[in-house]
C-alpha cells in the first residue's frame, strides 16, 4: 500500500498541491494511481518540499506513461528526454513560451502532460498561468460553441520553430540560453478537433489555440484567424485561470489536454532555470 497523499485544491479554476509523497523514491503503483486520479481532477498538479536529481525526474516521467517525444529543443547534456527552460540574469531575448499554447499540439500524438522541476527560482516573477479548458467550454456562449463545434483545427510549429519562425534563425542571433533548433519540419501539419473528449475522463474540452493552431479546416484564412483570435482570449481569460507561483525543490505536473499554460516575465536581473519532461500520449 502506498502513503495517503494530501491533496489541496488550490481555489482557482485549477490545480492542487500534493504533500504526503517523496520523489526522490520509486512510488509504488497506488501511490502514483492516487497521484494520477488528482491530475485528472484537478490538471495541474504541484508538489513542493521535492529536492529532486533529473533521475528522479525521469522517474516520475516513466510512471506517468514514458516519455513524449520533444522536437526542437535540445537536451540538457548527459540525457535523452530532459530540456532546460532557461534564461539568465542578463538575457535580453523574448521570453520563451509567453504565448498560451498546449505543448507539442503540433503532433499527431500530443504529450499527455508535462513536467517542469524548479532548480533556480528567481526571488519574484516568472509565475507559470494555465487555463482549463474543460471550464472554458463549460461555460462558453452559445453562439461562440455554435461556431467552432464540429471544426477540425490545423496545428503546427512553423510559428515558433520554422527557420523563419518566431524561435527560427533571426533568434539564434540574439542571446537566447536555451538551445533551440529550428527545422524546416516545423511547416508539417496535423489535424484535431477543436471540442475534443479527454482522452482519459471522456471529459469535453477545448484543445490547444491559435499559434500552434494555424488555420479551421474547411475555412478560409480570413475567416478563421478572427475566430482563433477571438476563441484565444476567451479560452484564456482570468475566470479560467490558475497563477502557480513557483518555490525551490518543486516539481509541477500539468495536464496539456486539459489546460493552456503560458510562461510570465518579471525577473530580468534574476537566472532562472527549470527542468522539463513530456508525458508520453497515453495508451489504454
Ligand atoms: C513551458 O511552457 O514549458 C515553460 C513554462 C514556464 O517557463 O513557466
Amino acid at each position: 500500500m502506498g502513503a495517503a497523499i494530501e491533496v489541496t485544491p488550490s481555489g482557482q479554476a485549477c490545480g492542487a498541491s500534493v504533500r504526503g509523497v517523496d520523489l526522490s523514491a520509486p512510488l509504488d503503483a497506488d501511490t502514483v494511481a492516487a497521484i494520477r486520479a488528482a491530475w485528472l481532477e484537478h490538471h495541474v498538479l504541484s508538489f513542493p518540499d521535492q529536492p529532486m536529481s533529473d533521475d528522479d525526474l525521469e522517474r516520475f516521467t516513466i510512471a506517468f506513461g514514458g516519455f513524449g517525444n520533444d522536437p526542437y529543443i535540445a537536451p540538457i547534456a548527459g540525457r535523452d528526454h530532459v530540456i532546460a527552460v532557461e534564461r539568465r540574469a542578463e538575457e535580453t531575448s523574448p521570453l520563451f513560451a509567453e504565448n498560451w499554447h498546449s505543448d507539442w499540439s503540433f503532433q499527431e500524438h500530443p504529450p499527455a502532460g508535462t513536467c517542469l522541476r524548479s532548480v533556480t527560482v528567481p526571488p519574484r516573477g516568472g509565475d507559470t498561468l494555465y487555463a482549463n479548458q474543460h471550464a472554458a467550454l463549460d461555460a462558453m456562449p452559445d453562439e461562440l460553441r455554435a461556431r467552432i463545434e464540429g471544426k477540425n483545427a490545423i496545428h503546427s510549429a512553423r510559428g515558433g520553430y520554422a527557420p523563419d519562425g518566431f524561435y527560427g534563425d533571426d533568434d539564434a542571433a540574439g542571446d537566447r540560453s536555451m538551445d533551440i533548433r529550428p527545422s524546416a519540419e516545423a511547416n508539417d501539419t496535423h489535424i484535431h478537433p477543436i471540442i475534443r473528449a479527454h482522452p482519459e475522463t471522456g471529459r469535453l474540452g477545448l484543445f490547444s489555440t491559435f499559434g500552434y493552431i494555424i488555420g479551421i479546416e474547411g475555412m478560409s484564412d480570413e475567416e478563421a484567424a478572427p475566430l482563433l483570435g477571438e476563441l484565444y482570449h476567451y479560452q484564456s481569460s482570468e475566470p479560467f485561470q490558475y497563477r502557480h507561483v513557483w518555490e525551490p525543490d518543486m516539481l509541477v505536473m500539468w495536464d496539456n489536454r486539459s489546460v493552456l499554460h503560458r510562461a510570465t516575465g518579471g525577473y530580468d536581473g534574476h537566472d532562472r532555470l527549470l527542468h522539463r519532461t513530456t508525458i508520453a500520449a497515453w495508451r489504454p
